[in-house]
């Protein structure tokens, strides 16, 4: 099927690595022009090698999604690159571990910041044109957290709910504008992150990086971590024309790992 993808103008936010870099992938293999942003300019020139090559164009831009003025000004550089977007990926890194009374203020704030206002922000800066322009295609990079919390990521859980109500919220609004908005939700899939996540669980639990792998993986009904482009696949979908009718949903992407889907 072609997605009809050629020449969209699409966003991904933290898509130097991992699942931001698999969906700025398909994307430019699809025929989008892309601007992948994230905080480093190292990660940013690596994924651009991985990412180029295709016949779209492609950008490179550092910015914090958690900070108001580095959002305000990818939108600015999205202006003068593309003059618009069609598509928009609302992705970043995940909060560090650790137990509901374990965090301090701060590293709430931070959090906060980074899962939800961003959201928040990036939406102000373009859903509004999308509506102008009736058509627009988001997706946020979510977690299973939200269907069912995962022991030790407290920040994770929590915020990301609360994005999810946002996006939820505002996707209801803007859907007769054509402005369809989704979250896509990872379980255990094989990035940095998950590596880095099991490498502090092993340190916690005094048990070995392959025997936390190995434990896991028993406990997905799919016996494997998924891997970023089954992601990337749905996103690349999800943002094309070709969706002509979901909006306000969060979908697993975790190999049957939610038992009861809320
Ligand atoms: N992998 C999993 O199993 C899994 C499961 C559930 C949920 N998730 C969530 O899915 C998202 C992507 O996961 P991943 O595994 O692909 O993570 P990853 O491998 O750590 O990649 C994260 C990407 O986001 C960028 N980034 C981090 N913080 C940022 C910020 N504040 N502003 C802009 N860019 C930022 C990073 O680049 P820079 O360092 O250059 O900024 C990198 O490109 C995360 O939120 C993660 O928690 C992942």
């Amino acid at each position: 099927m072609d997605l009809l993808l050629k020449k969209k103008k699409i966003l991904v936010t933290g898509g130097s690595k991992g699942i931001g870099l698999a969906c700025a992938t398909v994307l430019a293999s699809e025929g989008a022009d892309i601007i992948i942003s994230s905080r480093t300019a190292h990660n940013l020139e690596i994924a651009g090698k991985r990412a180029g090559g295709h016949k779209g164009e492609l950008h490179l831009f550092q910015a914090d999604v958690s900070v108001k003025e580095d959002v305000e000004a990818l939108g600015e550089f999205v202006k003068s690159r593309f003059g618009y977007l069609d598509g928009l990926i609302i992705n970043s890194g995940g909060p560090p571990l650790g137990s509901a009374m374990s965090h301090t203020d701060e590293e709430w704030i931070t959090a906060v910041n980074t899962l939800l206002l961003s959201a928040v922000r990036l939406t102000r800066v373009f859903v509004p044109n999308m509506q102008e322009r009736k058509f627009g295609r988001i997706i946020n990079i979510s977690s299973t957290g939200v269907k069912q919390p995962i022991q030790g990521l407290v920040l994770s859980n929590s915020i990301r709910q609360a994005a999810g109500a946002y996006l939820k919220t505002l996707s209801a609004e803007v859907a007769k504008d054509n402005v369809f908005i989704n979250s896509l939700l990872p379980g255990s899939t094989d990035t940095e992150r998950l590596l880095s996540l099991h490498e502090a669980i092993a340190g916690n639990t005094g048990k070995s990086v392959d025997e936390v792998i190995s434990i896991r993986k028993s406990s997905i009904p799919a016996g494997k971590f998924g891997d970023p482009s089954d992601l990337a696949g749905l996103a690349a979908f999800l943002l094309s024309e070709r969706n002509g009718y979901i909006t306000g949903q969060s979908i697993s992407v975790d190999g049957g790992l939610v038992s009861f889907p809320l």
